[in-house]
């Protein structure tokens, strides 16, 4: 293999990422990606013509917005991509041709890498010094994993407070045990406190000010499930910007209202979704499948809401845009919650978490 031929060394610098929406393509080494959606790729697919006028068959309006291949990979130039229902090869040259947009400034999917946020408890001499670290990386990523820090929260917490933490009691309590055989909290008719699943959310949006962080503190395994996941809703937003516009100013100018209603406990507020600052980052994220009240938009509005909130959801709900963990006894998460949103997945057995809420002192 001495003797590469030219066209060879070329399709060689071709390249591909193939990301949860789209296709980013380099064509050659030091050229711009290309991107590419998905959907657009499977409207534009060679094959779907007629056999002897060579028509397009295929109508957009037959194209699933979600439409996605099983795989994507590159033969000698030319992209091939498996869907469910075929095959298309599309040929380099064509996609460059019929290129309609470049990639200016990056489009970082949100992070999934669990590695990159865990801490080791062992690493530190005391849980002071682990918290202050723990603390600093909940700052700078909205989550940290912390691996070996013992069973006793109070020493934990401890540790936060010398941080300038303070714990935040809620309409359940100083501390939530998360346990389906629950008897110390008050207000326990909710998901956290049953085995079932509970989708991605942020805590108490129904509140003007959600408490800050929380500790989700491991104490007993599940036999099965209760894998914790987090997603960072900074970078899923900066991401719904770049991949769609519309859905991006559509959740961050939408008022939509909370209304917590629980056997000892109601509030509502009105608040969007995604609050950002005037250069677009997020400043505060309110997501809550389960305390939104009706959603009470004008009527020529409210399909343009949906598709915008389910547009934000396929970010989110995307595997490989979440951090993914178990949350073993002696463990602990902190999370940022007002950035970072969390989800629980079913579980059997006596699994036992410790939620406690901080708010930063000076606030
Ligand atoms: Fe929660």
């Amino acid at each position: 293999m001495s003797n590469v031929p030219d066209e060879n060394a070329r399709t060689h610098a071709a390249r591909i990422d193939a990301r949860a929406d789209h296709l980013r393509l380099v064509v050659r080494d030091g050229a711009p990606a290309l991107l590419f959606h998905w959907f657009w790729l499977r409207h534009q697919a060679p094959e779907e013509v007629h056999p002897t006028t060579r028509e397009r068959v295929l109508d957009a309006r037959h194209v699933a917005l979600d439409a996605r291949p099983r795989s994507a990979r590159l033969e000698d130039q030319v992209l091939v991509l498996e869907w469910p229902t075929g095959t298309s090869r599309f040929p380099l040259a064509w996609l460059e041709e019929h290129a309609y947009a470049r990639e200016t400034t990056p489009l970082a999917p949100p992070p999934h890498d669990v590695d990159a946020i865990r801490v080791t408890a062992t690493a530190h001499e005391s849980l002071a010094s682990l918290a202050a670290e723990a603390l600093e990386r909940t700052r700078r990523d909205g989550a940290v994993v912390v691996l070996g820090a013992g069973l006793d929260t109070e020493a934990i917490i401890d540790g936060f407070a010398a941080q300038g933490l303070a714990v935040r009691g809620t309409h359940f309590g100083r501390i939530e045990d998360l346990r389906t055989d629950n008897t110390s909290n008050q207000n326990t008719d909710q998901l956290g406190y049953t085995d079932a699943p509970v989708d991605l959310h942020t805590d108490q949006p129904f509140l003007e000010e959600p408490p800050r962080y929380q500790l989700l503190h491991g104490i007993r395994a599940a036999e099965d499930g209760g894998e914790n996941l987090l997603v960072d809703a900074a970078a899923a937003t900066r991401y719904l910007r770049g991949v769609d516009a519309d859905a991006f100013e559509v959740l961050t100018t939408t008022t939509v209202t909370f209304h917590r209603r629980q056997r000892g406990f109601e509030k509502v507020l009105h608040a969007p979704l995604l609050r950002v600052d005037g250069a677009g980052e997020l400043v505060q994220v309110r997501h809550s499948y389960f305390t939104f009240a009706p959603f009470r938009e004008p009527f020529d509005r409210m399909e343009g809401f949906y598709r915008a909130y389910q547009r934000f959801a396929r970010v989110i709900h995307e595997p490989a845009h979440q951090w993914r963990l178990l949350i073993a006894p002696g463990d602990f998460v902190l999370y940022d919650n007002h950035r970072t949103l969390h989800a629980r997945t079913g579980f059997r057995g006596p699994r036992w978490v410790r939620g406690v809420y901080f708010d930063e002192v000076s606030r």
